[in-house]
């Protein structure tokens, strides 16, 4: 549970930027750049950013979830700061409306933040009694009960094995289903005591939920679809020449399509030959950024 902050209007924020030092050193900030920060959060990348831009400079933060937004506002807020309710991937529309076409650095530190997870009314984590929604924009797409409800097996087998690396997808593919027919798929807490029944509590120093979870969130949200659309079609148009892009993943599939889109030469130069981690003594501080993965690049002429 997150606990009730009176500063926030809510409940403080207990996620920890991830990778701070080395994406504040790989953007190369100096005053006056225009920064988008597409996965904006509770604003711990982007409290650091604003000040290191000024004076002249402005910062875009986007996230989709407006309860973060929420958050990003208590910490960076004035007339150099714009947030909105809004995917990375919709960036055209952000900045026509602005009428700023192109902008220096961009920013996305992918996934899902631990206010999110520790959110005990969204179904995120799966130590809750929330219903099983998981949708980052509560407005848009179904919830994950409503794709449980309308899922095959054969779909939902796949699912948990594209995006949850589960080797035994048919088997709990077929008692999730199950139990939904018994009615009794509805909450977060259901949905781990199902992955327990069939996979058990621990494997390889993890619970098995976490690949779970993330698998059923990346499918509602259609996560690889925004970035996909955002490697391919809106980033190169709207970064501007010399302009550098950092992007930090958290799953093997993300982290691919971005190594791919990186790859092409003609648009861009790779800053990282090797992605970045983060240190073991981060990794120590903060496990849960155990997976992320730091790219770097900048745009050729
Ligand atoms: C790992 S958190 C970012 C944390 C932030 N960097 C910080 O330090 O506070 C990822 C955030 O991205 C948001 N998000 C996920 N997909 C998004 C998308 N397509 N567009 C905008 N925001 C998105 C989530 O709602 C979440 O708040």
């Amino acid at each position: 549970m997150s606990v009730p902050d009176s500063r926030s209007g809510g409940r403080r924020t207990v996620h920890v930027p991830v990778m701070l030092r080395e994406v504040l050193q790989s953007l190369s900030l100096q005053p006056g750049l225009w920064v988008v920060d597409g996965t904006v959060g509770a604003g711990g990348h982007s409290q650091r950013i604003l000040p290191m831009i000024q004076p002249g400079g402005h910062l875009i933060g986007l996230d989709r979830d407006a309860t973060m937004l929420a958050r990003a506002e208590q910490v960076v807020s004035g007339e150099n700061v714009t947030l909105k309710q809004t995917s990375y991937s919709e960036l055209d529309a952000v900045l026509d409306e602005l009428n700023h076409p192109q902008v220096d650095r961009v920013l996305l530190d992918l996934g899902l933040s631990s206010d999110q997870l520790a959110d005990d009314e969204r179904g995120f984590g799966f130590q809750t009694e929330a219903p099983l929604d998981m949708r980052f924009d509560a407005r848009q797409g179904e919830s994950v009960q409503e794709l449980l409800r309308r899922i095959s097996v054969e779909d939902l087998t796949q699912l948990l094995q594209d995006f949850g690396d589960e080797s035994q997808a048919r088997r709990l593919a077929e008692a999730i289903l199950w139990q939904r027919d018994q009615r009794q798929m509805n909450t977060a807490s259901d949905l781990r005591t199902c992955i327990e029944s069939v996979l058990g509590s621990r494997h390889k120093g993890s619970h098995p939920g976490t690949r779970i979870f993330q698998a059923l969130r990346i499918a509602v949200n259609r996560e690889l679809e925004h970035l996909e659309h955002f490697l391919d079609d809106v980033l190169p148009r709207r970064l501007s020449v010399g302009g550098v892009a950092a992007i930090i993943t958290f799953h093997s599939i993300e982290d691919r399509m971005v190594k791919q889109a990186f790859r092409d030469a003609s648009r861009w130069e790779m800053l990282t030959r090797k992605p970045l981690v983060p240190s073991p003594s981060e990794v120590r501080l903060n496990p849960r950024c155990r997976s992320a993965k730091l790219r770097v690049v900048r745009r050729n002429p």
